[in-house]
C-alpha cells in the first residue's frame, strides 16, 4: 500500500473509530472557590512555547497532507486556524519529501494563513537536511518530531528497527533554526523518556497521551487479521504523562494532547503545567460534519469556556492556572502512589490568596 493510501486509511479509521477510554481526566477534581474576585473581561488566553507567542493555548494538532484529496482538509483547517487565531500543525511531511508533487497539500496552509503560527511535522528518525526542507516547505515557525513506535510495530509495513532515534533528535535540535517539539501520537510519555529527551537538549515536548485517537486500534483495523486488541490500552494517559513530569526537574515547555474533550480537560492539563493543548481527532470529526465553519465554532466555544472556567477559579492568565489546587483520585492516584509522585503537592490549599 502506498503512503498516500495509508494516510487516507488513517483519516477513515480515525473518523469511524469509537472511543472507549478516557485520558483519565475524570480522576482530576478542581477545587471550586465561591469568592474568586474575578471578571471574565480580565482573562487572557495568550501563552508561549519555545519563545514563540501563541494567541491561544489551543492548537490544531498534526493530522494531514500527503495525498491530493487531503489538500481540502488542510485548506479548511488553515482557514479555521486563521479565523480563530490558533496555531496549526500539518501531518507528517515525509510524503512530500519523497514526492515533491505533494508539496502543495502541505504548503496550502501557509498560503491560506500567511501570518499564522504553522508547525511542521516529521518522524523523529529524520536527517537534519530533511528537517530543514520540511520547515522551508511550509515556512514553519516550529517543527514537531513525532514518536510512534507502537504504531509502526502494529502497522504491517511499518518500521521494525528503532535504533538511533535519540541521536537524530539531538542533531535536529542542535542544527535547526526553529524550536523543535518532540511529540507522542497517543501513547503518552514517562519520566524515563523525559530524562532521555532532557539530556539531549530538547526544550519542548507534547506528551501525546492515551485516551483519544488510538493508533494501535487504527493500524489493527487496517490489518486483514484482527491480532492486536490486547494492546489497545498500551501507554500512559495524558493525565498520567503530565503527572510523570513531577519525577524530574525539567526545562520543558509542556504541551498536552491526546483525548482532550472540552475546555475543562484543557484547564486540568494547564493546572498540571501544560502551556498549550493540542486537539486532533475531534477537529477532524468536526470538519467532516460541518467543515471549516464547524471547526471555527468549536474553537470559539472552547475559548469562551476557558474564560468561564478561569473566571470561576479567579485566575487571569494561563500561567496562573498552574497554582490552582487539584485533587487526584482513582487510577491516576494509584499510579502516583506506585511511582512516588506526590499528589498532595497539587492539592495544597491556596491560603495566601
Ligand atoms: C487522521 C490522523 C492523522 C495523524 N497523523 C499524524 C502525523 O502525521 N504526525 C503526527 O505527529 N501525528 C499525527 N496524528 C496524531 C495527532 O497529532 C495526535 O497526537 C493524536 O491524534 C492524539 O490526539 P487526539 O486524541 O486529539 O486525536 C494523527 C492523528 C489523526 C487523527
Amino acid at each position: 500500500m502506498s503512503r498516500e493510501d495509508r494516510k487516507l486509511d488513517h483519516i477513515k479509521f480515525a473518523l469511524s473509530t469509537t472511543r472507549d477510554e478516557t485520558g483519565d481526566f475524570d480522576d482530576l477534581h478542581v477545587v471550586h472557590r465561591s469568592l474568586p474576585e474575578s471578571a471574565m473581561e480580565n482573562c487572557q488566553l495568550d501563552t508561549q512555547i519555545g519563545g514563540l507567542k501563541f494567541g491561544s493555548p489551543i492548537f490544531i494538532n498534526a493530522m494531514t497532507g500527503g495525498s491530493i484529496s487531503t489538500i481540502e482538509i488542510n485548506r479548511d483547517l488553515a482557514a479555521a486556524a486563521k479565523t480563530t487565531g490558533v496555531a496549526l500543525a500539518v501531518g507528517s511531511q515525509r510524503a512530500a519529501l519523497s514526492n515533491p508533487q505533494l508539496t502543495e497539500t502541505y504548503r496550502i496552509v501557509r498560503t491560506v494563513n500567511p501570518e499564522g503560527v504553522i508547525i511542521g511535522n516529521l518522524g523523529a528518525d529524520t536527517t537534519v537536511e530533511d528537517a530543514k526542507r520540511a520547515v522551508e516547505m511550509v515556512e514553519a515557525n516550529m517543527l514537531q518530531l513525532h514518536l510512534n513506535v507502537p504504531q509502526e510495530l502494529v502497522m504491517p509495513e511499518g518500521d521494525r528497527d528503532f535504533r538511533g532515534i535519540l541521536r537524530s533528535i539531538e542533531q535536529v535540535v542542535r542544527h535547526l533554526a526553529v524550536p523543535v517539539i518532540v511529540k507522542e501520537v497517543g501513547f503518552g510519555m514517562s519520566s524515563e523518556t523525559y530524562r532521555q529527551l532532557m539530556e539531549i537538549g530538547v526544550s519542548q515536548i507534547d506528551v501525546g497521551g492515551r485516551g483519544g485517537t488510538n493508533f494501535i486500534r487504527i493500524e489493527n483495523q487496517r490489518r486483514t487479521s484482527d491480532d492486536y486488541p490486547f494492546l489497545y490500552g498500551w501507554g500512559q494517559s495524558t493525565v498520567v504523562s503530565l503527572l510523570e513530569l513531577q519525577l524530574i526537574k525539567h526545562p520543558f515547555d509542556v504541551i498536552a494532547s491526546g483525548g482532550i474533550r472540552n475546555a475543562l480537560d484543557m484547564v486540568k492539563t494547564m493546572i498540571l503545567g501544560a502551556k498549550a493543548v493540542g486537539v486532533a481527532g475531534p477537529i477532524l470529526r468536526l470538519h467532516a460534519e460541518a467543515g471549516a465553519e464547524g471547526v471555527i465554532q468549536a474553537i470559539d466555544t472552547w475559548h469562551e469556556h476557558l474564560k468561564i472556567i478561569m473566571t470561576m477559579l479567579g485566575v487571569r492568565t494561563i500561567r496562573e492556572l498552574s497554582s490552582v489546587p487539584l485533587v487526584i483520585t482513582g487510577k491516576s492516584k494509584d499510579w502516583c502512589l506506585a511511582r512516588g509522585i506526590d499528589i498532595h503537592r497539587y492539592a495544597k490549599p491556596l491560603h495566601s490568596l
